[in-house]
């Protein structure tokens, strides 16, 4: 079954070709990060119109070595993301698909952010623990099955990547910030700052971003105020720190309520050096499958991998089909 998928939710224009839920085929990803650099952050209506333009020229370079006739179904992110991102992607894979008399496949983003480890590692099958952490969603998730899993625990407020991408913004260092933090905390082993680690009354395994962001920015704007330097490098450190502990302990009391010892990670923010490190250390005596960096950030290939499960489960698209900006993981389209 080759299944030819789209991602648009966000800021990346992506197209890949998957067979049966584990081989890449192809797998081709436009990244727009440079046009959203001098805002800071996505501007969704940029995003919007670029998807536009270049979704078809990314779509052909993917099947630039397999014929369309050999595919099987077209699959597209239909949820959560940002709506006009997923607009295009939705409706071009839709029309594509109906052109061709095949079955559209509509995908949850986060469900294709866990299955990027079905492509990476041929052995792994549900149930596992999922740490899914991007720029828009941070969640410990229990795959239960290919198409049944649920959160278990969640940031309550922001995103690990997003509080990475806006101390990057005040720090003027560019734009996703998260790698570029990543960098400079490299070798940085003391805790210098100290930033807050959050605690949610009565709920172990969520967990809250906001609180640490403002500490960290008000840090940064009293440095600025009193004239004095900031150091750069421990403050990245610092940061990457805060977030691994809020993170790991989370994903090791995960496994021990639920008894599940098979442990995964997604997602931008998984690419940390840190949370890496921390969760190996963590997972000494479980088996721990660390997707490799290349399938964490957005891309086609991990819709196209669980695009398979769910036509397997008979999760298809008609013609009504629509985008929707929120969506709970538990859903089935
Ligand atoms: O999964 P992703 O590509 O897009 C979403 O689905 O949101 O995640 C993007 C996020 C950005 O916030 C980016 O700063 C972060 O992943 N990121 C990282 C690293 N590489 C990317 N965060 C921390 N350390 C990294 N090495």
């Amino acid at each position: 079954m080759k299944i030819l998928a789209i991602e648009s939710s966000c800021d990346e224009t992506a197209a890949a070709v998957i067979e049966d839920g584990r081989k890449i085929i192809s797998n081709i990803i436009y990244s727009q990060a440079d046009m959203h650099k001098i805002y800071g952050g996505v501007v969704p209506e940029i995003a919007s119109r670029k998807h536009i333009e270049v979704i078809e020229g990314i779509t052909r370079e993917a099947l630039k070595n397999i014929s369309i006739d050999e595919i099987d179904a077209v699959a597209a992110t239909a949820a959560p993301g940002l709506i006009g991102a997923l607009l295009v992607g939705v409706n071009f894979a839709k029309s594509l698909a109906f052109s061709l008399a095949k079955p559209f496949i509509p995908v949850h983003h986060l469900r294709g952010h866990i299955a990027a480890n079905y492509l990476a590692f041929p052995e792994l099958k549900p149930p596992f623990l999922c740490l899914c952490v991007s720029g828009g969603n941070s969640i410990i998730c229990k795959v239960d099955n290919y198409t049944d899993m649920s959160i278990i625990g969640s940031t309550l407020d922001d995103a690990a990547g997003e509080c990475f991408d806006k101390v990057a913004r005040v720090l003027g260092i560019g734009y996703p910030g998260g790698a570029i933090i990543d960098n400079l905390a490299r070798n940085i082993s003391e805790d210098f700052y100290k930033f807050p680690r959050s605690n949610i009354k009565n709920s172990p395994l969520d967990f809250s971003f906001s609180g640490l962001k403002t500490s960290v920015i008000n840090t940064i704007h009293k440095s600025t105020q009193k004239g004095e330097d900031i150091n750069q490098n421990k403050l990245c450190a610092s940061l990457c720190q805060a977030i691994s502990d809020t993170l790991v302990p989370r994903l090791a009391l995960a496994s021990s309520i639920t008894g599940i010892n098979t442990l995964a990670i997604a997602g931008g923010a998984s690419a940390n050096s840190i949370i890496r490190a921390d969760i190996e250390k963590m997972a000494t005596d479980k088996k721990l499958y660390l997707l490799p960096l290349n399938l964490c950030s957005d891309n086609a290939a991990m819709i196209g991998a669980q695009a398979f499960y769910e036509w397997r489960a008979g999760n298809i698209g008609d013609s009504y089909q629509n985008a929707t900006a929120s969506m709970d993981i538990k859903i089935n389209f």
